[in-house]
């Protein structure tokens, strides 16, 4: 049976992908983010995918603007049946050179923003006894590393405050909350952070695709679970600062330099902390090898190999 999905953060990265695969599954979507043109493009892919959507430009920070949201989709499409909320905002650099008002949009945008969206979605499930809402963590909600305070901050917030509405819950049958955490996601979010490091970031390897979150997401909505990580190491990680925290504290800030930071020089600025950049998003992020492209690379070079062979033997 088809439902009504209202999506916060659908212009780039997860919330992108997975507005394409509720899409593709028949859902009816409410798609929202703050760059009217990407979320247009957003709703016509969906809509070209045969599903029914409202897009609904906003800026999940705005107070009112998330009630006004479940408004319009109760009167679109006749109340809501999940809500996924993976709107956010990064800012790299040390946390005494990262402007105040940046660490504290990021917290809000990420923590604060999550929880508004947590108490409207549960005052509209409530009221219809039914609903799921899936939130976006992090596996940097379980763990911590350098030079991303305002992110991380958020992110273990954002675990708390779930397992807390999990708790409360379960006094509503019907309503269910889920928490997904990815590891490293081939997504826009690196270079959209704002950044006062210097270098720009990226995702440290092993990287997953976006459309991989989204199936899990998409099936979280078919069969609820309290959490679920979205990465091969993410468990490794977890270990580690868990159970070494001495080791984890030597090795974080040494591979964090290593592997999450290129060698790209980059200037002071707030990248979509404030507002958003609509030509740095899509789906990818471009960390992530483009297969089809490796492929026939893969093939023009067999191919030139083979003729090269077949010259000298003549
Ligand atoms: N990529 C990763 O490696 C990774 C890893 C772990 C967790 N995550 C989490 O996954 C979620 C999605 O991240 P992503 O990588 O897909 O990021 P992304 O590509 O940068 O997408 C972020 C989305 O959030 C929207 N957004 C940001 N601020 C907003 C605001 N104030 N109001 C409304 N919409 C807003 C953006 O659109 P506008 O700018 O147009 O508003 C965009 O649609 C986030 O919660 C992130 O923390 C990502």
């Amino acid at each position: 049976m088809s439902r009504t999905v209202v999506i916060t953060g659908a212009s780039s990265g997860i919330g992108r992908a997975t507005a394409r695969e509720f899409a593709g599954r028949g859902d009816r979507l409410v798609l929202a983010a703050r760059s009217p043109a990407t979320l247009a493009e957003v709703r016509d892919e969906c809509r070209a995918a045969g599903a029914a959507v409202l897009g609904v430009p906003m800026d999940v920070g705005t107070p009112g603007a998330l009630a006004d949201l479940a408004d319009a989709a109760a009167a679109e499409f006749d109340g809501i049946d999940a809500w996924v909320h993976t709107a956010a905002v990064m800012a790299y650099g040390r946390f005494d050179e990262v402007p105040s008002e940046v660490f504290e949009q990021v917290v809000r945008t990420d923590l604060l923003a999550a929880a508004e969206v947590a108490r409207v979605a549960l005052g509209r499930f409530r009221a219809a006894s039914a609903g799921t809402l899936i939130l976006t963590g992090s596996v940097l909600g379980h763990i911590t590393a350098p030079y991303m305070s305002g992110y991380v901050a958020a992110k273990w917030g954002l675990q708390g405050l779930t397992r807390t509405l999990q708790q409360e819950a379960r006094e509503t049958p019907g309503i269910r909350i889920c928490l997904i955490n990815p590891g490293s996601v081939d997504t826009p979010v690196y270079r959209q952070a704002a950044n006062y490091l210097g270098r720009t970031g990226r995702p440290p390897p092993p990287i997953t695709t976006p459309e991989r979150v989204a199936r899990a997401i998409v099936h979280c909505a078919d069969r609820p679970r309290r959490e679920v990580s979205v990465g091969r190491l993410n468990l490794f990680f977890r270990f580690g600062f868990t159970v070494l925290p001495g080791v984890y504290d030597v090795l974080v800030g040494p591979l964090m330099r290593l592997a999450g930071l290129s060698n790209q020089p980059i200037g002071p600025h707030e990248g979509i902390v404030f507002a958003p950049n609509p030509t740095g998003e899509a789906v990818r992020g471009g960390w992530l090898p483009d297969l089809p492209q490796v492929i026939r690379a893969l093939g023009t070079a067999t191919a030139a190999a083979g003729s090269a062979v077949r010259r000298r033997r003549r």
